[in-house]
């Protein structure tokens, strides 16, 4: 069977990464991207442009292309989300809510995206596990628990294969984050090129889990190929790779670029920092679908001065 397959928030972080392998998997003339406000230049297959909150809209793509599988990547950020709740809950839950809809009726296998954020203070901070206390501050981890609820609702009632991953902070070269807490661990390597200095808005001890993009993107494929009874978490799983404080960071990115001088200015996206987990236990993914990372933080710092010196010239 040919597949037909939706991205949602094709251009962001994750989606620009991933929009491509799914067209080298499936065929350009298989994956539409559907598109916001922001579409780059680099795009080159099908497109459409809307918005994932309106169900007659999405009702009408769905019955133009039968998709087969959809990626629900359109989301805000938790710095964004701080901002401005009432469209964080509309786009994050409302969409959610939509494509949960729609997937159900055509039968669609669905990605959806959630996050570290899902976590709170009351959370364990280290290792922290599958199944545990979340009771998120942000509006954002709001949205992301009663998304992953949402999820859980419909596969149990519908019997929709729903699959989702709780990306830790995604460091990436090709496109920039667009207004999360994790920030800072991608734009600390463009001022390193760029001015070889950098005043980072969280704490210098603040440890956090993140990932570089190449794995997330090939767990997300591992996810999405595993067999449907190897499946048990129909919330989100728990997706690890490597946690590092700021400081660490710095010393890392010294180690290429010696004169590079850092300063830390906490802002309030330091609240939420200290709201997540310092590390993560993954053992359910590494179990059920066989996942393992590849990217510790000296690989992962190299990768990233090279692609980003190419990048910026
Ligand atoms: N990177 C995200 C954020 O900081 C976490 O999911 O908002």
């Amino acid at each position: 069977m040919t597949e037909k397959v939706l991205v949602t928030g094709p251009f962001g972080q994750i989606g620009s990464e991933l929009l491509p392998e799914l067209q080298n998997r499936y065929g350009e003339e298989n994956v539409v991207a559907l598109g916001h406000r922001h579409i780059p230049d680099w795009y080159d297959g099908i497109l459409e442009q809307g918005d994932v909150r309106e169900k007659e809209f999405m009702t009408e793509l769905f019955e133009k292309y039968e998709f087969t599988q959809v990626y629900h990547l359109a989301s805000l950020l938790s710095a964004v989300g701080e901002k401005r709740p009432h469209l964080a809950w509309t786009v994050n839950v409302k969409g959610l809510k939509v494509m949960l809809d729609l997937a159900k009726e055509w039968d669609s296998k669905l990605f959806w995206a959630s996050s570290i954020a899902v976590f709170g203070p009351t959370s364990p901070l280290d290792n922290t596990p599958q199944h545990t206390i979340l009771e998120p501050v942000t509006m954002y981890g709001v949205t992301k628990v009663s998304g992953e609820l949402l999820c859980q609702y419909y596969h149990e009632r519908y019997g929709l294969d729903v699959r989702s991953i709780r990306y830790p902070g995604l460091i990436s070269w090709k496109e920039e984050p667009g207004g999360g807490t994790t920030d800072y661990a991608v734009e600390i390597f463009y001022k390193a090129i760029e001015e070889g200095e950098y005043t980072c808005f969280v704490k210098e001890d603040t440890k956090l889990p993140m990932m570089y993009m190449e794995d997330a993107i090939r767990g997300t494929l591992m996810l999405m190929d595993a067999d449907e009874e190897d499946i048990d978490v129909r919330t989100s799983y728990n997706h690890s790779a490597l946690s590092f404080t700021a400081k660490e960071l710095e010393e890392e990115i010294k180690k290429h670029i010696p004169d590079f001088e850092v300063s830390y200015e906490p802002d309030e996206r330091q609240k939420t920092a200290d709201s997540w987990p310092n590390t993560i236990d993954d053992s359910a993914a590494r179990e059920d679908w066989g996942w393992e990372h590849e990217y510790d933080l000296e690989r992962m710092t190299e990768v990233m001065l090279k692609n980003l010196r190419e990048k910026l010239g």
